[in-house]
């Protein structure tokens, strides 16, 4: 069973590594004392596992904004709930409930794994409970289920992967060949490069995969080598993408086959890989050396907070705060006013470290997507590869 953590502001301060160590029971409050409680945030999230530190970089850059609010979102004090999720979709109904039922949370904010997300989104939506998605990219959140309380503050899969199928095609790729986890991310990441790809006059040689969150990479190196594609496309993050890039510069394969990929291999995971990660190109919502105003001031923030680099993790937990926070704001602090935080939230422009941040009518962010390269150890602007992407939201009914 996952570890449910209470976090106080005393705690909370010293940091949430330091938090998680705090595992306290769960116990109920009593209506009369639950109306003059804080603000009650259930972070649901992976905080172990191959995309442990995905998680813990988006925890920091919800309470780096939180912090510079004055403790405060909304005006009101908080409590953090926190849940590791452990990237198991298997026990995600449980832990939502468990922040729902159990802990009568005002705003679930999580989580990075697609299956574990699509839970998340049932019970949101049976119980009408807000939810705001800083990561996860699976396509139905925003689209087929896709609900008046459930916003994400990061990108829809196929918003992430879809521009880098004419633009490699564009610098004169002709054949490809796709790796990926067997899973909704990787599923639908592969699709939405392949969809843009193949229309732009490209073809896929194989696409290749195997299961969340293995990393047994050799046979499938391997059998690129044998297939000799003119570049292959990819998405892996966390652990698993440190592990695939350094395996696939090991086997030679990165002076002869060039790698692309969804940004997520290369964010947040470049100080591990090293030099094996030079030159990778790979698209995403964010790049490292941004220089617009927001970014300078958010990664001087993150740095001075934590001592590290901020990267697009961080980057999805601040702007969740941020949404929340002006939702909030519109209804001085009263979650309980949904319909009109909704319509605050709904119209949010949000100057984010990313550039522009506005959200479609399914609740999915329009935003640029950048073409990336890996130099000088970070992920370094090539060009803007589709300005204001709107994913298609299929299959919502939202007005
Ligand atoms: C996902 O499962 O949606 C996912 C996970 C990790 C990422 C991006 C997407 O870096």
């Amino acid at each position: 069973m996952s570890k449910i953590m209470k976090v106080s502001r005393r705690t909370l301060l010293s940091g949430a590594a330091g938090a998680a160590t705090l595992a306290v029971t769960p116990r109920l409050f009593s209506p009369a004392i639950a109306q003059n409680a804080p603000l009650k945030v259930g972070l649901m999230l992976p905080y172990t596992g191959t995309f442990a530190k995905l998680g813990q970089f988006i925890d920091n850059g919800f309470e780096l904004y939180y912090q510079q609010k004055g403790l405060k979102l909304g005006g009101r004090e908080v409590q953090f709930i926190k849940v590791d999720d452990e990237s198991k979709p298997e026990a995600a109904t449980d832990n939502m409930n468990r922040l729902v039922g159990r802990e009568k949370v005002d705003v679930v904010v999580g989580t990075v794994h697609s299956g574990v997300a699509m839970a998340m989104v049932k019970v949101a939506r049976d119980t009408k409970t807000m939810l705001i998605i800083p990561n996860a990219g699976a396509n139905d959140a925003t689209g087929a289920l896709c609900a008046p309380n459930v916003f994400r503050t990061s990108f829809s899969n196929w918003q992430s992967t879809y521009p880098a199928g004419k633009v490699m095609f564009d610098a004169g790729i002709k054949n490809v060949v796709t790796i990926t986890w067997r899973y909704t991310a990787g599923a639908e990441m592969i699709s939405a490069f392949s969809e843009n790809f193949t229309k732009s006059g490209g073809k896929i040689v194989e696409d290749l995969t195997l299961p969340f969150p293995e990393v047994e990479f050799q046979a499938l190196i391997t059998r690129i080598a044998t297939l000799k594609p003119d570049a292959v496309f990819s998405f892996f993050a966390g652990g698993g993408a440190v592990k695939f890039v350094k395996d696939y510069a090991a086997a030679g394969l990165n002076k002869t086959i060039p790698l692309y990929g969804a940004g997520f291999l290369t964010d947040g995971t470049i100080p591990a890989q090293g030099e094996a990660a030079n030159g990778i190109k790979t698209t995403l919502h964010y790049a490292d050396n941004l220089d617009n105003p927001a970014n300078l001031a958010f990664l001087k923030a993150f740095k001075a907070k934590t001592g590290l680099d901020g990267d697009i993790y961080a980057v999805q937990g601040y702007d969740a705060a941020a949404l929340f926070d002006i939702g909030l704001n519109a209804v001085g602090g009263d979650a309980k006013a949904q319909d009109k935080m909704i319509a605050a939230m709904g119209a949010a422009k949000i100057d984010s470290p990313r550039g522009p941040l506005s959200f479609n009518k399914a609740h999915n962010p329009i935003q640029n997507i950048y073409l990336r390269e890996v130099r000088n150890g970070r992920n370094e602007l090539v060009s803007i590869a589709q300005a204001a992407v709107d994913d298609p939201a299929r299959g919502c009914k939202l007005a």
